[in-house]
């Protein structure tokens, strides 16, 4: 998308998230004194401005990261919702052929129209709720042809939409069950990754930045996942992966060791492991709406905070957990996992940017940073958390994508 010079006039509250531009997150003490400047410094010229919007005394903030997602998929899985709250674990419905084999079946079948559309929708309601840039992840083919549609989808829609995506190859979500952990990690590695590099070479895949591992008992155990993430690294990708959810194996320990990039879920993380995550820098992506819809204990975030973690926020956006809008994340953030409000908005801002690389550009409000923006029809910008706005409740009254309008809300 090209970027558009914008002019907001009547701003109440500016939030930059943090004063100093060349941070590119928060963490610790720094995560609870984000920026927020209500003495706003008038533009004198005008030269060059493409539009001017009124904020009608509003509030202005950056555009929502959602750092974890696996928006593309066929059919949804509401009979197993009702299996899970009958009793069934998430654990027994996968190994009964349910969960990700189900949505991977019915993902094989369908079209890559069919799945765009899906998608489309989706993308949509993110934006309107304030989503400006996705983590976005592969996994419901778990064979070449099918990650590679997945891939094909999450590619179009970032070219044809305001929303940008950091792509994650995530083969390795599960071992289908014609196979087995150590076949489909060769699979994984090497046929479709080679796939996956030769499009992303020949231009015919752009967004792909990521490979994930959905390290668990029953998934795949922590040499496997190292394989896999060190080929991925080997060919340019990022290492960025589901680690410590239903069962402590130390995948945080090796995550840490490997220096990858991100780790998702970490209910189960132990002390060691965040000790050597506040070390290695690697970012724990959150994702509260997993833990309250399996009725997991909440990951330790007052822990890895308190360690110096750089904490960060996503939706997990999937047939599991059927929630796109980050303001509700991060108001269930406050509650399951004891943050403050502070705290999830940095996760969801410059600290999600940084799980994708992105924490130098986007995430904070500053000159030379992208215009991804959020104009907010409220006295402060704490509403936002507060009111776990949904989409087109009018909280959210534009969105701004390189400075161009991505959505309005109705008057
Ligand atoms: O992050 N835990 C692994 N992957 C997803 C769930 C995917 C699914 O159940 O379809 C997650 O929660
Ligand atoms: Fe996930």
């Amino acid at each position: 998308m090209e970027s558009h010079r914008l002019l907001i006039k009547n701003i109440r509250q500016l939030v930059q998230v943090t004063a100093n531009n060349d941070q590119m997150f928060l963490r610790g003490e720094e995560a609870s004194q984000i920026q927020a400047n209500s003495e706003i410094a008038n533009r004198n010229s005008l030269e060059n401005i493409e539009k001017i919007v009124d904020a009608n005394g509003g509030v202005v903030l950056p555009g929502l990261v959602d750092g974890h997602s696996h928006p593309v998929f066929a059919g949804d899985r509401v009979h197993e919702f009702a299996m899970k709250l009958a009793g069934a674990t998430y654990a027994e419905v996968q190994a009964a052929g349910g969960g990700i084999h189900f949505t991977t079946a019915a993902t094989r079948k369908a079209s890559e129209e069919e799945l765009y559309r899906d998608f489309e929708k989706v993308s949509r309601q993110m934006l309107s709720a304030g989503t400006t840039t996705l983590e976005a992840k592969s996994g419901y083919g778990l064979e070449t042809e099918t990650e590679m549609k997945m891939l094909r989808v999450l590619d179009k829609l970032s070219k044809n939409s305001p929303l940008e995506i950091s792509a994650t190859f995530c083969g390795a979500h599960a071992v289908p069950r014609t196979t087995n952990e150590d076949d489909q990690t060769k699979a994984v590695a090497g046929e479709m990754l080679d796939a996956i590099i030769k499009a992303k070479s020949n231009g015919e895949l752009q967004c792909v930045e990521n490979i994930d591992v959905f390290c668990e008992k029953g998934n795949f155990g922590v040499e496997n996942t190292e394989r896999i993430l060190k080929a991925g690294e080997k060919a340019g990708l990022h290492a960025n992966f589901h680690a410590e959810e239903l069962n402590c194996l130390n995948s945080a320990e090796m995550g840490a060791r490997i220096g990858a990039r991100a780790m998702s879920h970490l209910e189960k993380v132990s002390p060691e492991g965040i000790k050597m995550m506040a070390a290695s820098g690697t970012v724990a992506v959150l994702l509260p709406s997993t833990a309250f819809i399996l009725r997991l204990e909440a990951p330790p975030a007052r822990e890895l905070l308190k360690a110096g973690v750089i904490v960060a926020l996503g939706s997990d956006f999937n047939p599991n957990a059927w929630c796109p809008v980050m303001p509700q994340i991060m108001h269930m953030a406050c509650i399951v996992m004891k943050m403050s409000i502070p705290e999830v908005l940095a996760a969801a801002t410059i600290n999600s940017a940084h799980s994708i690389g992105r924490g130098k550009t986007h995430g904070a409000l500053h000159k030379g940073r992208v215009g991804d923006l959020l104009l907010l029809n409220v006295p402060k910008w704490e509403h936002l958390v507060y009111r776990s706005t949904t989409p087109y409740d009018n909280t959210i009254t534009h969105v701004f994508k390189l400075g161009k309008l991505a959505f309005e809300a109705h008057k």
